[in-house]
């Protein structure tokens, strides 16, 4: 018999269904590896990381700050960051590439603009597509003179760095990378910055610079603050990235006979909002939270497989399960009734263009997507095997072999290779609780 999940060239192959049982540890957080490397660089001293996401996109973050000088080592459990402080960041001596990570780009931009010097960031196709000008723009008011391709929207990004002023900024739309560029610009800026959003997104800049003694502080739900300053250099271990987690608790969800636990996940609520609109459509998740590390809560999920009901996301919401969308649509798809995903234009403008490529990929699964320009409707009904294709995107892909786990017959996952943005280790990870050799 063939195994499952077996790769073939560019291709990922299931069969299903098989149960997920056990317990697993994801990759480190996304969001958090790129700010822990991030802020030991800018702190003065050596700094250590652990448990890091071991995804391309973190590494490119890694790599641009190597091309700005800053000393990065292996130190056997984690890495060792040897922090001088953003003064002793010199010109990178070439591009910068930040891949596919729109982390990188942003989050960077809002540091460079504040170093005397030139800099010149670029991306994948995918990532020269995504909007800049909402990062761009503000930083700009800020004093740094900033440009980009297509009249200053996209990148390429040149960025010509020097003193900034500290500003008030009202963002157009909830942004994280946008506020924490904004945040690491008002670290090197005269005066204050404050950003207000349209609703919040997710907070890990506030909660790990306020841990390690940086100036910046939350006035309310929507609107944070900071003045000058540098974070401290800090031991860390980054939590499980409760975006990858996501696709288990739905998959183990879906798939009947399924029970398993993620152990030390990151369990900020500005994150774990997949859980509650889960939990709305019927699904047995358990938390439990076991402490917490730089001001982020830590813990356990548990997972059992249960029958799902559709349901409606939107306005406020949306922010907070903007990665999980792709995942929970193929919970949607295997619910009964409709489920609606209103107000989710930045859907848009992710890795791929997520509204278009998580309605094809359902549709190619036999389940019926109706697409509007900020929404996606999912009629639950039966998946069907078939052929989906993850158009680059990580997450599209990832969602395709869940929904593939469970299907009875098999189904194909074509440009399974973009899986190594954020998760190269899920085959590996998938054959473990399904009980399957690699
Ligand atoms: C992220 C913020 C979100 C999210 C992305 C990671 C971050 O993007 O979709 O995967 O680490 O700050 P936006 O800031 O564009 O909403």
């Amino acid at each position: 018999m063939e195994t499952s999940p077996r790769a073939v060239g560019d291709e990922l192959v299931l069969a299903g269904p098989r149960p997920l049982r056990g317990r697993l540890r994801v990759p480190g957080d996304k969001g958090m590896s790129h700010r822990a490397l991030l802020f030991a660089a800018m702190a003065v001293g050596r700094s250590r990381v652990g448990g890091l996401a071991g995804g391309e996109d973190v590494g490119r973050t890694r790599a641009a700050l190597g091309q700005l000088g800053v000393a990065i080592t292996d130190g056997g459990d984690g890495l060792l960051v040897e922090g001088r402080g953003v003064d002793a960041f010199s010109e990178p001596g070439d591009v910068v590439d930040c891949g596919n990570s729109g982390t990188s780009m942003r989050l960077l931009t809002g540091v460079l603009a504040g170093r005397p010097f030139l800099s010149v960031l670029d991306g994948d196709e995918s990532l020269r597509a995504r909007p800049m000008a909402r990062v761009l723009e503000p930083l700009r008011t800020m004093g740094a003179r900033l440009d980009g391709r297509a009249g200053g929207t996209r990148a390429p990004i040149v960025v010509r760095g020097g003193d900034l002023v500290g500003c008030a900024h009202e963002l157009a739309v909830a942004s994280a990378q946008v506020k924490t560029a904004l945040l690491l610009a008002g670290l090197q800026a005269t005066g204050t910055t404050e950003v207000v959003e349209p609703a919040p997104s997710r907070d890990h800049t506030e909660r790990m610079l306020a841990a390690l003694g940086a100036p910046v502080t939350r006035v309310d739900a929507r609107t944070v603050r900071t003045t000058a300053g540098a974070p401290s250099p800090f031991e860390f271990t980054v939590p499980g990235d409760p975006s990858s987690a996501a696709f288990w608790v739905v998959a183990a969800t879906i798939t009947p006979g399924s029970e398993l636990v993620v152990e030390d996940v990151a369990l900020n609520p500005s994150r774990i909002a997949f859980v509650d609109v889960l939990v709305r459509m019927g699904a047995s998740i358990e938390v439990a939270a076991t402490g917490e590390r730089l001001g982020e809560p830590v813990g356990e999920l548990r997972v059992r497989s249960a029958s799902l009901h559709g349901t409606t996301v939107e306005g406020g919401e949306i922010p907070g399960v903007i990665d999980e969308i792709p995942i929970l649509a193929v919970a949607a798809a295997c619910a009964e009734g409709l489920t609606e995903f209103r107000d989710a234009a930045e859907l848009r403008v992710k890795e791929s263009d997520r509204i278009a490529t998580v309605g094809e990929l359902l549709t190619r699964l036999g389940v019926g997507a109706e697409q509007g320009d900020d929404r996606l409707v999912v009629r639950g009904g039966r998946l069907q095997p078939g052929r989906v294709d993850s158009h680059g995107d990580h997450r599209i892909a990832m969602a395709g072999a869940v929904a593939a786990g469970a299907i009875e017959g098999e189904t194909r996952v074509r440009g399974w290779r973009a899986v190594a943005t954020s998760y190269p280790e899920f085959t590996t990870d998938l054959a473990a609780l399904t009980g399957d050799p690699v």
